[in-house]
């Protein structure tokens, strides 16, 4: 895999993946390119990772400590056409698609500054970790605009559609203990090393089970976010139906009756 960019940090290390937004000076900001290169990392690591023998977790996080990601690159917004900047949320929208679609579990640390497209970048992750001194919010009509990387879709979902709109409309900052409260961060760590830890512990825990299960657990979660119950039951039904061809309900369920620890291949 290319794991060059001028944008980006990205790094496998005990089977977690972990990409930094990397422009500090920027507060992480989400210029095209930071967009671009994300694209083409996700895509190739998506088509890598079929197997799971690239990682069985992600960690998304940005560089330093003083933001996650400060929202889209303001600046690089100035000169954009109309159809330029349907385009930049298209691609913006499609890296969210895209971590949704992984195979595996993505979990987004936020330090500091969640803000615009920094949220919603963290909202397609499937839960959000954060330090005490994360702030998160859709500030988008402060400067005259609206969400464009799927804020007006996932906060809804997430926290709720009158809550969502309370905070969009305001596009006021929302810290740490009530983004908790709302259901929009999951754990909440002293420091940003403590985080990072605590995201690997998890990550680790979780790959002691079927990487196959999780993974179709967060896709049948997933796909019956967008459907009404009767749905969604149809696909949980029928993936249930599906992992029982796989090798690994065969192993987690004969390992239960002959009381030993399973071993799993993600087959
Ligand atoms: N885009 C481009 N540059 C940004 C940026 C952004 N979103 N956020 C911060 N920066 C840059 C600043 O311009 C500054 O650069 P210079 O030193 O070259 O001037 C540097 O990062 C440090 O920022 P500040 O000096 O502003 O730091 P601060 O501590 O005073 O304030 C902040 C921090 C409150 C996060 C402030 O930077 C800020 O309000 N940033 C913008 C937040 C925002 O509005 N985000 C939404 C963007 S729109 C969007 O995301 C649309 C979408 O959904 C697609």
């Amino acid at each position: 895999m290319n794991t060059n960019y001028e944008t980006l940090l990205f790094e496998v290390e005990n089977d977690i993946a972990t990409v930094t937004v990397n422009r500090p000076k920027a507060l992480n900001a989400l210029s095209e390119q930071v967009h671009t290169e994300l694209n083409s990392l996700l895509r190739e690591f998506k088509e890598a990772n079929k197997d799971f023998s690239v990682a069985k977790g992600m960690i998304l996080t940005g560089a330093e400590d003083k933001a996650f990601i400060a929202g889209a690159d303001i600046k690089g917004m100035t000169t954009m056409t109309a159809d330029e900047a349907e385009a930049f949320a298209r691609l913006g929208q499609d890296n969210t698609l895209l971590f949704e679609s992984l195979n595996i579990p993505v979990i987004a640390c936020v330090n500091g500054y969640a803000l615009g497209g920094g949220c919603e970048m963290a909202m397609s992750c499937d839960f959000i970790f954060a330090t005490k001194t994360a702030v998160f919010g859709q500030p988008e009509v402060k400067l005259g605009l609206i969400p464009g990387f799927g804020g007006t879709q996932r906060l809804s979902k997430l926290v709720g559609r009158n809550r969502a709109k309370e905070i969009t409309y305001s596009g006021r900052n929302v810290a740490v203990d009530e983004a908790k409260e709302i259901g929009l961060v999951v754990s909440i760590f002293e420091s940003k090393e403590e985080m990072l830890a605590g995201a690997v512990t998890y990550l680790s825990k979780m790959m002691r089970n079927s990487p196959l299960a999780v993974y179709e657990a967060k896709r049948v979660m997933n796909e019956g976010n967008d459907l009404v119950v009767s749905e969604g039951l149809n696909v949980e039904a029928k993936a249930f139906g599906a992992i029982f061809n796989s090798e690994d309900m065969k192993e987690g369920t004969a390992a239960f009756v002959e009381k030993r620890k399973p071993v799993f291949t993600g087959k």
